[in-house]
């Protein structure tokens, strides 16, 4: 099929690459001229795991291609999936401005009928809206349009392995052909007949997706909905830890039993400094404005988004009774990215923590597998360090803010060596706290107060 990506945010680039190793035709549009350029140079604006060779594959393989004008990537396309991004306004709700202006693109340039399908995150009702935009604006080309919803549930860090294994498919439609043209897209998804980027030696992946259907203004509500209830798991994780300080148990011990009964799950109930990125905190607050805009006070979201935003408060407090005075401190922050195996820094509560502690007079060095280059473009107060022993160097406090299990290899009496003081505080319980203290290391973590159980690498 013929299909068209216009975005190339995490969402579009994984979205289009993907789709092309499915075997279809895709062609990728972005209006930002300098990232376009980088891709067709072949280099990726963002690090996530297998898709440089999955982007640069399928171009070469003439499967995936980069629109030079927007009308391109509209005109020979069946279907055309919006990427674009939906990023918070001042009040909260989606910014709609890209889906409105990619809306105006596709409903002028088309000539012939199109499916044009939102994956971007966008409130409940905006497929109404957009059909309604896509019919003022395309009055006078006389193609025909139909509208999907077909949300991604993408992981930064396994996008590509999210799409082609994914659990669910949810496509939300109006009629039986919309339906029927989606399958078909995912059809190599559904029956596992795809060669797997992730799993090259051979992929064990048996476990078939489900393909929900339903209707567009579900579809959406789905997308909210899910994210909205991980963000309320880990805040419940977190709340929870706030308690066990007090009371004397181990956060980690309750949330592993309580993740053994399969009505709760073990996912997504780790306490730490919660909860970061570009999804999250903009769908939660997008999905509270919603809510409040129709009549229903969704105070259960919003207490889960004052947990989240309490969490950093927290351990700058705790960071505080440790060094006694912050000023003129010196801290070792490791990881800046909102978690491991991705670079983005978006809403991450590393560099929050690492604002608060700046802005309280401390001298910050970090270090980051992946994440510094675009954390010096929103941090520049912080001195970047090449290596992880560099930034330890002469500290006062060491601080793990995002969970990369690499820093559980470290060589960590190195570490205990650079250090002005060993002081070891853990915001994401990455360590074992015996085994570190057993180093020689003051250790304090989240919810874990006598410090005895495991670590999350251990
Ligand atoms: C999320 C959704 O998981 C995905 O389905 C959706 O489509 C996009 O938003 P992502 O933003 O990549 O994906 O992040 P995710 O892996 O879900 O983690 C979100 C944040 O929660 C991270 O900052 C992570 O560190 C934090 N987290 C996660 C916790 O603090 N505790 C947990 O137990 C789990």
């Amino acid at each position: 099929m013929r299909l068209s990506v216009i975005g190339c945010g995490y969402v579009g680039l994984v979205t289009g690459s993907c789709l092309a190793e499915l075997g279809h035709s895709v062609v990728c549009f972005d209006n930002d001229a300098a990232k376009a350029q980088m891709l067709r140079e072949g280099h990726m604006p963002i690090y996530e795991p297998h898709l440089e060779e999955l982007f640069l594959r399928n171009r070469q393989e003439g499967r995936l291609s980069l629109a030079t004008e927007a009308g391109e990537a509209v005109r020979n396309a069946d279907a055309i999936f919006i990427c674009v991004g939906t990023p918070p306004l001042e009040n909260g709700d989606a910014d709609l401005s890209a889906i409105d202006r990619v809306a105006r693109l596709i409903a002028t340039e088309s000539r012939s009928p199109k499916l044009v399908v939102e994956k971007s995150t966008v409130p409940v009702r905006t497929g109404q809206e957009l059909k309604r935009a896509l019919a003022v604006y395309g009055r006078n080309s006389g193609a025909r349009f139909r509208v999907a919803s077909n949300p991604e549930f993408l992981r930064e860090g396994t996008g590509v392995e999210d799409f082609l294994h994914p659990d669910r498919i949810v496509v939300g439609v109006e009629d039986a052909e919309t339906e029927r043209q989606l399958r078909e897209i995912y059809q190599p998804v559904l029956d596992g007949k795809f060669n797997c980027p992730v799993h090259p030696a051979g992929c064990q992946v048996t476990t078939e997706p489900s393909f929900v259907v339903t209707t567009i203004a579900s579809s959406e509500l789905i997308k909210h909905a899910s994210n909205s209830f991980l963000a309320l798991k880990i805040s419940y994780a977190n709340a929870l830890a706030a308690l066990c300080e007090r009371l004397g148990a181990n956060v980690e011990e309750v949330t592993r039993a309580m993740g053994l009964d399969p009505r709760i799950g073990p996912h997504f109930l780790r306490a730490g400094l919660g909860f970061g990125g570009f999804c999250f905190p903009k769908d939660i607050q997008a999905f509270i404005r919603l809510a409040e805009r129709v009549g229903v006070d969704f105070r259960l979201l919003k207490e889960a988004e004052a947990i989240n935003n309490r969490q950093i408060d927290l351990f700058v407090e705790k960071v505080r009774h440790a060094l006694w005075v912050i000023r003129d401190k010196r801290v070792a922050l490791f990881g800046l990215a909102f978690k491991p195996y991705t670079d983005d820094v978006r809403f991450s509560p590393a560099i929050k923590l690492a604002q608060r502690l700046v802005a309280e007079g401390a001298h910050v060095h970090a270090y980051d597998p992946k994440a510094m280059e675009k954390a010096r473009a929103v941090l520049s107060e912080v001195v970047y360090e090449a290596d992880p022993y560099a930034a330890a160097r002469q500290a006062d406090a060491l601080i793990v803010a995002t969970e990369w299990p690499e820093f559980t290899n470290l060589d960590w009496e190195k570490i205990r060596a650079e250090m002005a003081r060993p002081l070891l505080m853990d915001g994401r319980n990455l360590f074992n706290p015996k085994e570190i203290r057993a180093l020689g290391f003051e250790y304090e973590s989240v919810g874990r107060p006598d410090g005895d159980s495991v670590g999350l690498v251990s």
